[in-house]
């Protein structure tokens, strides 16, 4: 790909989703471009760049190919000991009615995670509990909504919980585990672009899980959210970033916790 044309993907990328590609993400936008072409039947990335210009919907075709949607159950389980903990804490001080938010959640591993992590404390069938999922990958998001996934996606979760909350059935290739409706009904899916705050939920939420999604933004991207979300986190609410981001350098009122965990004041 010619470095003219992967500059006008760069920008086009980075104003309809703040991800910011640096110059040595060439080959790889180039190969997941290319991608896309072949499903189109194009020959060549102008023409691909062409029809991203004049087709506007075509930004949520380019933006699954380019977004990277790796995560996996119980990823970063200090999170989930935390998130735990938070709950029987809110659950003794008498709250029956809760509001999470998994942003950016992939194909929908995170979100089904914390509700296991969840229901094994207290049933939810007892509480008003909802988690809301979002993310800007359309792909992501359909197999979020189908929840069903192959043997070695869940290994990481404990066999009493596989047997619990999933169900075994066949599948296209090989058996697929899929996600019981009980489980299901408490996490509502939406694609959302992190990069462009407001939102247009109403908080206050109690925990938002925001993890390995603030890589691929720049500072001022990273500021908006950060901003966001603590507008719509609640009083000492908690914020869950990934392992390898830090809210050093933004302007916020969080306070650390933990690894990657931050506190409203
Ligand atoms: C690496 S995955 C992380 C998934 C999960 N949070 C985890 O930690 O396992 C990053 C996700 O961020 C999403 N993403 C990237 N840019 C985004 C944006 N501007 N708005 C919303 N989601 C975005 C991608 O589609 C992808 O699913």
């Amino acid at each position: 790909m010619e470095a003219r044309v992967y500059e006008s993907f760069r920008d086009i990328v980075y104003q309809t989703s703040g991800i910011s590609l640096g110059p040595d993400k060439q080959e790889l936008v180039a190969a997941r471009i290319g991608k896309r072409l072949r499903v189109l039947g194009l020959q060549r990335p102008e023409e691909y760049l062409a029809l991203v210009r004049k087709d506007p919907e075509e930004i949520v075709g380019l933006l699954d190919v380019i977004s990277t949607n790796f995560t996996s159950f119980f990823r970063g389980q200090d999170h989930f000991d935390l998130f735990a903990e938070k709950f029987e804490e809110y659950l003794a001080a008498g709250q029956t009615r809760f509001r999470f938010w998994s942003a950016a959640c992939s194909t929908g591993v995170e979100p089904y995670s914390m509700l296991m992590t969840l229901d094994s404390i207290r049933s939810l069938s007892s509480l008003d509990v909802k988690i809301l999922a979002t993310d800007i990958s359309t792909r992501a998001l359909g197999q979020a909504q189908e929840a069903a996934y192959q043997a070695k996606v869940v290994e990481p979760v404990r066999n009493e919980w596989k047997m619990k909350y999933f169900e075994k059935q066949p599948g296209e290739r090989e058996p697929v585990w899929v996600v019981r409706p009980e489980l299901r009904r408490h996490v509502v899916f939406r694609r959302l672009n992190l990069s462009q705050p407001p939102f247009p939920m109403t908080g206050p939420l109690d925990c938002v899980f925001c993890r390995n999604v603030m890589i691929y933004f720049d500072q001022p991207v990273r500021q908006r959210l950060v901003s966001e979300i603590e507008r719509l986190l609640r009083p000492k609410g908690i914020l869950f970033v990934g392992h390898s981001e830090t809210l050093t350098g933004i302007d916020c009122g969080f306070r650390a916790v933990q690894a990657a965990t931050y506190a409203k004041p």
